[in-house]
């Protein structure tokens, strides 16, 4: 019989899986896996792993004896090294298409409500003061830039929702056709533009060697002083403690995060201490509906892989 093991979840129940999984013919063993020496203690012997957060590096897929293949629950990889899994013939695959609404839904109300000042004016009325003028000048979206780092599925999504609210649409994505752009409309720029351009910056970008810090000193000092930069992404494509040092000198004047360099965010972080920053706990994924596909979905994928069958959504080939 095939071992699944599950290194860490923060879901209520894993019940769904099981069925799934166990229904395909293999044994399931869960675990709440934080460090490699936790995964290896686990899943050594697995033949399939499936993982949330729980660090995959070149260490525990050296020790692995028999795995076949590895699937994430959620959209990035970065916390398995593809490299070393393809070095051992170990197929990696991720559930691209379960959140695509959710997270442009959480980038676009993390950009709206810093726009329309919406938690400083709460927090102005609350203290007691009335004043028809937002804290910070407003300029009206309908005159703005709404640019994505990034044209994959978030990023368009994101985009369809801005065009309703009038802004011209842009984005930086090497990867993707000039005609892709065209026929959405969405000006194609180079990253100097994307920066200097955006009065919305929202990042849409996979954590890689190459996208780390994509957001550092230099290009927060390109943007304009009333602009707003949300990241629903990887906390990693920010450099977040220049991001603190930038917000504190009004360039950008606003942020909205999502996901953070380590997380949860340090208790002494100064972003926490940033009025001009709007953070979420990397909920942007969530729905009630989301989290069932996710999990269903994550656990049809492994059972492919149990009856030796092909990833549906294979990475890193
Ligand atoms: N906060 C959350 O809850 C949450 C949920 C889901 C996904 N995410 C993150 O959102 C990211 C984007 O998701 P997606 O579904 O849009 O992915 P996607 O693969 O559809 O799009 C990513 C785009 O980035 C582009 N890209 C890759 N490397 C690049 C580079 N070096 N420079 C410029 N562009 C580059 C690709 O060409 C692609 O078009 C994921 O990688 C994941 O990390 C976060």
């Amino acid at each position: 019989m095939s071992l699944v093991c599950l290194t860490d979840y923060g879901f209520k129940s894993v019940e769904t899986e099981r069925r799934i999984i166990e229904a395909a013919g293999a044994e399931l063993r869960t675990g709440q896996c934080k460090t490699p020496g936790d995964v290896l203690e686990l899943a050594r012997d697995a033949d399939v792993i499936l993982a949330q957060w729980a660090p995959l590096n070149a260490e525990v897929i050296a020790g692995l004896t028999r795995c076949r293949g590895i699937v994430r629950y959620g959209i990035g990889v970065d916390n398995i090294d593809l490299a070393a899994a393809k070095s051992r013939g170990i197929a990696v695959a991720n559930i691209p298409d379960y959140c695509i609404d959710e997270v442009a839904d959480h980038s676009v109300a993390l950009a709206l409500a810093l726009v329309r000042q919406l938690v400083a004016t709460d927090r102005r009325l609350r203290m007691g003061e009335w004043k028809i003028t937002p804290p910070l000048p407003v300029p009206a979206l309908r005159h703005m830039t709404f640019a994505t780092a990034g044209f994959g599925r978030i990023a368009r999504a994101v985009l369809q929702r801005a065009a309703v609210f009038g802004c011209r649409l842009a984005a930086y994505d090497p990867f993707v056709s000039k005609d892709a752009f065209v026929a959405a409309g969405v000006a194609r720029l180079d990253p100097d533009a994307l920066f200097a351009e955006a009065d919305i910056l929202s990042l849409h970008l996979p954590l890689t060697a190459e996208t780390s810090h994509f957001v550092d000193y230099r290009r927060l000092a390109q943007m304009k002083s009333h602009a707003v930069l949300v990241n629903t992404a990887r906390g990693g494509l920010v450099d977040t403690t220049a991001l603190a040092q930038a917000l504190a000198q009004g360039r950008p004047a606003l942020a909205g995060l999502d996901v953070f360099e380590k997380e949860p965010l340090e208790m002494d972080h100064p972003l926490r201490g940033q009025p001009n920053a709007l953070l979420t706990s990397h909920t942007a994924w969530f729905s009630n509906e989301s989290v069932l596909e996710l999990q269903r979905l994550a656990a049809e994928e492994v059972a492919r892989c149990v009856r030796g069958e092909p990833f549906k959504n294979r990475v890193g080939l």
